[in-house]
């Protein structure tokens, strides 16, 4: 493990990810976390990160330098490098001059640390105070136009710093610097492989079950979909997955799960055909909140019962379903603050949002994962491209993409003219360019048209296509104006009960993503 501390910058997670695309296992602690802690985890190396602008600011955190003393490899980036520097007995300077952005390299010599790194690169900046002196025992590498001090390395303790980012796309050979730190100044191998990821994951998720049952909703999504294919590897068939059809989802989906799915891995499906309940619950419902509420709701009841019948289906009766496969992510731990083992059962999950009270253990296999990472687990588990690499779909589904209220006839409508969206930005090959590409029905709007001779009074359709990098923001994606074309002209042409197809040109925020 590479311990890569977090000093409050928003770097520490890229940093993270960075490392194990270098195929070394990395884990952010926060730091506060005492050294004997650390230490404790027996890291091959730890990396301290960016952090706040200057380490004389009321409140910034140091850096124990015990840290030093235990022989454990360091690599100090941006505010990381000055706090080793200041411990190690450097001197960091406020020397009024801030460097944000690009800056060009000048280096001295290129050590360990900067082998293939020329006079000249760029590298990206953004810090206020500056190394002006280096510790006793480091050799300075490099400096820019206004940092005397850039890059050092005393590679006899295993220590090195540089003032840049080398983590952010935008610094030339930033992989190259931070590779050289770990293979040939910390000695770390590349094992972090998929490979290596799958088997620990199951011996791990073998060790936790034992002989008891497991359940996992399966969502259609990546997340609950590697996820179980993970455990299902690890117990077989005692995991038994539970695909809740609610009746909302879009065209082919179900047949995703229920058929490619299953062929891929042989897991065993208990599906629940809900649509007819769900759409009950739903008649005559205009309200978006009340939309989800009752969808959220009705899933939990279908979900519940679906875990007692598989235990009846299995003459287990009396006995309770042990535990319950959750796909939570890397960030989300990051997030909530670490941790092991966390009871309760999050609400925005694409489980659909099951309830505190459930009283299932949670097996969470993706909890050191970043997305990219559980695509790639994906592939290596032989899932279908159209899983690993789908596109974000919210739990409630159509439901809240019908502006209106929801109906079997409304669903079939918009289920057309999506499909046809989806198939036209697949033919051009954009699907892992846009983030997300919600298509809109709105059901209580109607426009005048004309086709052929004759009036029409129909229903819009929304193209709302995304790039976002977490959802959090997004901003509209400026799709070729030809597939706007096609896909505007199939649907109108199609979708009888739609004469008109207009493009969402709106970021988020003020818009969501989402209309509803
Ligand atoms: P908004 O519309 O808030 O959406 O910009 C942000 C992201 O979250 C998804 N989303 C949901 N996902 N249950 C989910 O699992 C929900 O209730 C839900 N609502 C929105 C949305 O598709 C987008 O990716």
């Amino acid at each position: 493990t590479v311990l890569v501390v977090d000093f409050g910058a928003q770097y520490a997670q890229l940093i993270a990810r960075r490392v194990r695309e270098a195929r070394v296992y990395s884990e952010i602690v926060p730091h506060t976390m005492p050294v004997a802690d650390m230490l404790a985890k027996q890291p091959k190396a730890i990396i301290l990160s960016g952090g706040p602008s200057s380490v004389y600011a009321e409140g910034a955190p140091a850096v124990d330098p015990a840290l030093f003393q235990a022989g454990v490899p360091a690599f100090g980036i941006c505010y990381g490098f000055q706090a080793m520097a200041r411990a190690l007995g450097g001197t960091v300077a406020h020397t009024g001059k801030s460097e944000f952005g690009r800056t060009d390299l000048a280096v001295a010599q290129t050590g360990t640390l900067l082998q293939g790194v020329d006079t000249g690169t760029k590298v990206w900046m953004s810090h206020g105070d500056s190394v002006t002196e280096a510790p006793a025992g480091f050799q300075v590498l490099a400096g820019t136009p206004d940092t005397p001090v850039a890059a050092f390395e005393d590679t006899a303790r295993g220590l090195a710093g540089v003032q840049w980012h080398p983590e952010v796309l935008h610094s030339e050979h930033g992989q190259a610097v931070l590779q050289h730190f770990l293979y040939d100044i910390a000695g770390a191998a590349p094992t972090w492989t998929m490979a290596n990821i799958v088997d620990e994951t199951v011996t791990a998720v073998r060790e936790k079950v034992g002989t008891k049952r497991v359940i996992c909703g399966l969502s259609g999504g990546v997340d609950s979909a590697v996820a179980a294919a993970l455990v299902q590897r690890a117990v077989g068939d005692q995991l038994t997955c539970v695909y809740v059809d609610h009746g909302l989802m879009r065209e082919g989906e179900s047949e995703q799960v229920e058929r490619d799915y299953v062929a891929a891995t042989g897991v065993d499906l208990h599906v629940v055909e809900a649509a007819d309940r769900f759409l009950t619950q739903l008649k005559g419902v205009e309200d978006p909140e009340e939309k989800r509420k009752i969808i959220g709701r009705e899933f939990i009841r279908v979900f519940e019962q679906a875990a007692r019948d598989i235990v009846a289906q299995a003459g287990e009766e009396g006995t309770e379903v042990e535990f319950l496969v959750q796909g939570t992510l890397y960030p989300d731990v990051v997030e909530s603050g670490g941790g092991e083992g966390t009871a309760n059962i999050k609400s925005h999950h694409n489980v659909g949002g099951l309830p505190d009270d459930l009283q299932f253990s949670l097996i969470e296999p993706l909890r050191t994962l970043f997305k990219d990472e559980v695509r790639a687990v994906g592939e290596q588990l032989g899932l279908p491209a159209e899983i690993v690499w789908r596109q974000p779909f919210p739990g409630p589904g159509l439901g809240i993409r019908i502006v209106g209220a929801v109906d079997a006839e409304r669903l079939a409508i918009l289920r057309k003219a999506d499909a046809i969206a989806r198939a036209e930005l697949t033919a051009a090959g954009l699907d892992r360019d846009v983030w997300q590409f919600p298509v809109v029905l709105l059901a209580n709007v109607r426009s005048v048209g004309v086709q052929g001779d004759g009036r029409t009074y129909g229903h819009p359709i929304v193209l709302r296509p995304v790039s976002s990098e977490d959802a959090m923001t997004a901003d509209w994606s400026r799709l070729p104006y030809d597939v706007v074309e096609r896909i505007s002209t199939r649907i109108t042409n199609e979708v009888r009960e739609v004469n008109r197809v207009v493009l969402d040109v709106t970021s988020k925020p003020p818009g969501t993503i989402e209309w509803e």
